[in-house]
């Protein structure tokens, strides 16, 4: 197992990384403290494949559990299911005394961290990632949050957990596009900020696409180290952070233009990625055989690297409405190597869409 610090002060946690550990969460949890009764937070695939075990664990590390099980899907991820965390919590009389365990993936994470950031003010929360997007992602960090009508995950708070547990043998059962998804955030690491993390999957393409668990708690691991470090730096994204949006502002575009669950988040981020790559050779940021060493281990993993044919407009419009768009630009990670990034705001975004829209 590995065990890699995210450290923040007093809401330093720890991340562990291995296989067979949802058997030791109660006793994990004990280890740190948290007392009463413990709230998992699922959905009933996750439930009905890993409930009983995490159940299990934490009856026997001598915690009272509940359980609130929530609908599946990113669709679900808003205020009206954020509330049904609320009323089980408030009817089941929980108070200060409980902690949240969130049992999922990235949409569950997100959601629970958000309820036990707000509910009473702050109670104590661990995640339980069992996508491969949320072990290296969103369950490190602390960006919680819901989606609102108007947008994407506008509503939300950066909350940390107080202990990340990621079972790999919770991957087993995880469709092959998830599993691809997560793959794709995995190689935005590495194209950006870690040569030798796109180095060793390069070299270990098959080892992954075949869940080998050896490499899997390696680049686990290693993102996990990356993100956390970024986060050290820079816990409210007020600089630093942004470079984790890596292929994100075209890979959203191409989400929201596809409609979403069309295109799922991974591959837009994967088309942006290859986009970026392609636009920071234009910008003399990153060698030709760089750039085709980028986009060809995007799709050694079968993930999509072209941008699907929107109108110009209709991308100007979604892009300027960016997060990310600050006086009058929106800041771009371009690639300066592979590893290395720069961060530069772009006024003129037709120029570079047509780029995008021209290469490849
Ligand atoms: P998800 O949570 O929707 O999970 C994908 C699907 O896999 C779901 O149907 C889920 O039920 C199923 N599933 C989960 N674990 C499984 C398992 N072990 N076996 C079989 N099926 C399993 O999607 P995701 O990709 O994990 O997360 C996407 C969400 O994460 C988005 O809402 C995104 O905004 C958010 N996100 C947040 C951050 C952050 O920093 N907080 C970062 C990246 C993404
Ligand atoms: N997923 C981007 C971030 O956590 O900042």
């Amino acid at each position: 197992m590995k065990i890699i610090t995210v450290g923040l002060d007093e809401r330093s946690y720890n991340i562990h990384i291995g296989c067979g550990l949802l058997d030791g969460l109660g006793a994990d949890c004990n280890r740190i403290g948290l007392k009463g009764t413990a709230a998992v937070i699922t959905n009933p695939v996750v439930g009905a494949l890993y409930l009983p075990l995490v159940k299990d664990s934490l009856e026997r590390a001598g915690y009272d559990v509940r359980v609130i099980e929530l609908p599946d899907g990113e669709e679900f991820k808003n205020a009206a299911t954020l509330d049904l965390i609320y009323d089980a919590m408030i009817t089941e009389g929980l108070d200060r005394g409980a902690f949240i365990v969130a049992l999922g993936g990235g949409v569950i994470g997100d959601m629970a961290g958000f309820a036990a950031a707000t509910f009473l003010r702050g109670i104590p929360f661990v995640q339980v990632p069992t996508t491969l997007l949320a072990q290296v992602d969103s369950s490190v960090g602390g960006k919680t949050g819901i989606n609102h009508r108007l947008g994407k995950n506008l509503i939300g708070a950066f909350y940390q957990p107080k202990l990340v547990l990621a079972d790999l043998d919770t991957l087993d059962t995880l469709a092959e596009r998830e599993y691809l998804c997560g793959i794709a955030e995995i190689l935005k690491y590495g194209a950006c900020l870690d040569r030798s993390l796109f180095d060793y999957i390069s070299e270990k393409s098959g080892d992954l696409k075949a869940r080998d668990k050896v490499a899997l708690e390696h680049i686990v691991g290693e993102s996990c180290t990356i993100k956390g470090s970024v986060v050290e730096r820079d816990e409210h994204e007020g600089g630093l952070r942004a470079v984790l949006n890596y292929g994100h502002t075209i890979g959203h575009a191409v989400e929201t233009l596809a409609g979403y669950g069309k295109i799922k988040h991974g591959e837009a981020v994967a088309i942006g990625m290859a986009q970026i790559a392609g636009l920071s050779f234009l910008k003399g940021l990153l060698t030709s055989d760089d750039r085709n060493l980028i986009v060809k281990l995007i799709r050694e993993f079968g993930l999509p690297t072209e941008l699907p044919v929107f109108p110009i407009d209709a991308y100007l419009e979604i892009i300027s409405h960016d997060k990310k768009k600050r006086d009058g630009g929106v800041n771009f990670i371009f690639n300066h190597g592979i590893g290395g990034f720069k961060i530069e705001k772009i006024i003129d975004l037709r120029t570079l869409l047509s780029d995008c829209v021209n290469q490849l």
